[in-house]
């Protein structure tokens, strides 16, 4: 028998109760370590046949102990499927995904999400929350550490990359898991930045910037999505069933598995659509195939298939046969998941621990290449790389850090596994740094308790501020260069970390303004969890390095870099604000009546209380070792038909002195359309490796479905349009420093 024969074979015998149990997806929590003598509540689950998956197993003998045991209660021998949070490494933690979307190297972040695959099946994992695909252009909102950025074609072929990492060619694979693209959509987009929010927005935004990412990890074949917390436009996304059973399994053809994300049914109360039995029977009509932990389905199906509900009051009414309709499409969908996953051949598929997990040190090799892969060098006044003869003071808090390295949602890292930085330095020049604290990470106690919230890492020196100042001082001056650690907790950033002010904290201002005052170098190296406003400090530091929260390897990284082992190559997948109170903020904004520069010096776009000649890091910018030069760009032709390809080259020279990658970006505008359309996108890019004095020609190909944009009176009314007419190329090492050329469709 095929897949689909077993299951229909399946759906033919099982009970509805056996039927609604596959649809509770659970947390390990305490788990069965001990094998199946324990009677936890999942045990019981277990032997009543009331799970159909089990997240967070942490090894591979408590996984094969819960199967033993879910097997054990199922009268038709159904197995489990297992997941994990693999966001962005495994027990081998890479940098923040936004620290990797900064490489815009799609090949290393499919090579870091295949390693990470390795080690996840390796424990019995088949599936992973992974990879959270939300583009992000608000600060404030923590999970933007989790996010490809805030660019929807950058993005788009980051889920593309990922989901190849974690599945290969198919679902099922040795050595493989299951992607499941997250938070299904707009969660990066809500109102004032503040986590689980909801979200308003135009649907060509929704479109144009939010869905793409989906539509690329559908394409690349991702076996599941998770839904997100957040309302779209009034609608919560557990309800959404537009969006799930409208565009995402209709316009984008998924035919995957759809799980809700922790509590994500539940909480259809607390959002307005009513009591428990409400809100499941809209979760399972939107198309929430499994409940994740809050077990309301498990709870209240048997009694909907019994009665069905009519609750006017919700504006739903479903018979009985129509409940039992959607649980049968739900249970269907979690079986064909299983079969694609091999496990209804095969129960103890991927529990042998074959393959074995990849080398460790292999892993460290590649975390150690992302980490400078991934940091992003913001300004060097000729200071960098340093010389390994040079000494060399670290200053501040992350100077000798390993726990916040880590950075959020690293579920299965461990802080022992990261070099620190003085140690970093050490290994690689021979000559141990001075370190001095220098500053806490932030002044309020309280707020560094609730930083604390899953462990001690943010420490604090008793000792008065002047005592830790002074000390600071005292070892730049005894320098040849001094190195100021600054950013972010692990726990700035993540989830439920939506801050106010994303900017470099106070207390480690007052130190970059200390070491400044000593006139010895300073180099600024900035490790965060989301893109911060800088201040002054680029004026302050004459070299700038934004090294994020980079992995096990994010020191070892850094350290590569200031002494040249690794040329800096990262560029800004989200753009830094030079004002926190300027974000929500991306580089491809809307134009407006009022732009500026333009017709009014006052009356115009923009803020009473910023300066207009702050100092800027957009959207890719990032510099090298060498000082590149780009030559005009040049159109095979500058009038075309809409069936026609164009070619659009240019070259670039490396002047060196060092090596560089440079990261040639291709924008476009469309300067009229039908409304309004964004002051510039981006629409493709290229990654080239120059010695110092090589020259290379980029070429791009161009072609007329790139400047397609969507008419959205509603979600149903979609249309998407392209116009003839004049559209302009932009292309540069970042969004803003560009060189154009026109293009005119003729049709
Ligand atoms: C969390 C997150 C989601 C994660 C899930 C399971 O609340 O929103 O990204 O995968 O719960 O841990």
């Amino acid at each position: 028998m095929d897949d689909q024969e077993i299951v229909e074979r399946l759906m033919a015998e099982m009970t509805l109760a056996e039927k609604i149990g596959q649809l509770n997806l659970l947390a390990a929590g305490e788990g069965l370590v001990t094998g199946a003598a324990q009677h936890t509540p999942l045990a019981r689950r277990l032997d009543a046949g009331q799970a159909g998956a089990i997240f967070g197993t942490k090894s591979l003998e408590s996984a094969r102990a819960m199967q033993e045991r879910a097997l054990a209660g199922s009268r038709l021998g159904i197995p489990l499927f297992f997941a994990e949070d693999v966001i962005h490494g495994h027990r081998t933690v890479f940098p923040l995904n936004i620290a990797l979307a900064c490489s815009w190297d799609l090949d290393l972040i499919e090579e870091t999400a295949a390693f990470a695959a390795a080690e996840a099946a390796s424990e019995g994992l088949h599936q992973v929350f992974a990879p959270m695909i939300d583009v992000s252009r608000d600060a404030r909102w923590g999970r933007v550490a989790e996010s490809p950025g805030e660019d929807p074609l950058l993005s788009a072929r980051i889920a593309a990359a990922a989901t190849r990492g974690f599945q290969g060619a198919e679902l099922g694979a040795p050595g493989k898991v299951a992607a499941c693209l997250k938070h299904f959509v707009a969660y990066g987009a809500p109102q004032s930045g503040r986590d689980y929010d909801n979200v308003s927005l135009a649907w060509e935004d929704l479109l144009s910037i939010y869905l793409p990412p989906f539509a690329a990890g559908i394409t690349e074949g991702a076996g599941s999505v998770m839904v997100a917390f957040n309302a779209v436009n009034k609608m919560p996304m557990h309800a959404n069933g537009a969006l799930i059973e409208g565009w995402l399994r209709g316009a984008a053809g998924f035919d995957g598995l759809v799980v809700s994300d922790y509590t994500g049914v539940k909480e259809l109360t607390p959002h307005g659509l009513g009591a428990a039995p409400v809100g499941v029977a809209r979760a399972l009509h939107a198309g929430v195939d499994m409940d994740m932990v809050g077990e309301d389905y498990l709870s209240h199906l048997p009694t909907l298939v019994r009665d069905g509900l009519e609750a006017p009051e919700a504006g739903l009414s479903l018979s009985a046969d129509q409940v039992a309709g959607l649980v049968d499409r739900a249970c269907r969908r979690v079986l064909t998941f299983k079969a694609r996953l091999g496990l209804l051949a095969d129960p103890y598929r991927g529990l042998s621990g074959v393959p074995a997990a990849p080398s460790r040190r292999d892993g460290r090799k590649l975390a150690r290449k992302a980490a400078a892969r991934s940091a992003v060098l913001l300004k060097n006044d000729d200071l960098l790389p340093l010389s390994s003869s040079a000494k060399v003071a670290l200053v501040g808090p992350f100077a000798a850090d390993r726990a916040n390295m880590l950075g959020t949602w690293s579920v299965s890292g461990r802080a022992e596994d990261v070099v620190p930085l003085d140690s970093a330095v050490e290994a690689l020049t021979g000559r141990a740094p001075v370190v001095a604290w220098g500053a806490d990470i932030v002044d309020e106690p309280w707020l560094a308790q609730r930083l604390n919230v899953h462990g001690v890492t943010v420490e604090s020196d008793p000792r008065s501020e002047t005592e830790k100042l002074r000390d600071a001082r005292a070892a730049a001056r005894a320098s040849d260069v001094v190195v100021a650690c600054v950013g972010e907790a692990k726990e700035h950033a993540g989830e439920s970390s939506s801050l106010l002010a994303p900017e470099i904290p106070a207390s480690q201002r007052r130190l970059i303004d200390a070491l400044a005052e000593t006139g010895t170098p300073l180099v600024v190296v900035v490790f965060a969890g989301r893109p911060l406003a800088l201040g002054t400090l680029s004026d302050q530091a004459d070299a700038l390095l934004y090294a994020w929260h980079g992995g096990i390897a994010g020191p070892e990284g850094v350290a590569d870099i200031l002494f040249g082992a690794a040329v800096p190559a990262g560029r800004l997948a989200v753009s830094l604000p030079a004002h926190p109170g300027e974000v929500p903020l991306s580089y491809d904004a809307d134009p407006t009546g009022r732009p500026f520069p333009g017709t009014f010096a006052k009356f115009r776009t923009g803020w009473l209380d910023l300066s207009d000649d702050v100092k800027r890091f957009p959207f890719g910018f990032g510099l090298g070792y060498g000082k590149m030069h780009y030559g005009s760009p040049e159109l095979s032709m500058t009038e075309a038909a809409a069936g026609q390809g164009v070619q659009l080259r240019l070259s670039v020279e490396n002047a060196g002195p060092g090596e560089v990658v440079e990261t040639v970006q291709l924008y476009a505008s469309d300067p009229v359309a039908r409304v309004v359309r964004p002051g510039r996108f981006l629409i493709d890019f290229k990654q080239v490796r120059l010695s110092a004095g090589e020259r290379r020609e980029v070429v791009f190909d161009i072609f007329a479905d790139q400047f397609r944009y969507p008419i959205a009176p509603t979600l149903e009314a979609v249309e998407w349009v392209r116009d003839p007419g004049v559209v302009r190329l932009h292309v540069g090492p970042n969004s803003r420093d560009t060189s154009s050329v026109e293009l005119t469709w003729q049709t």
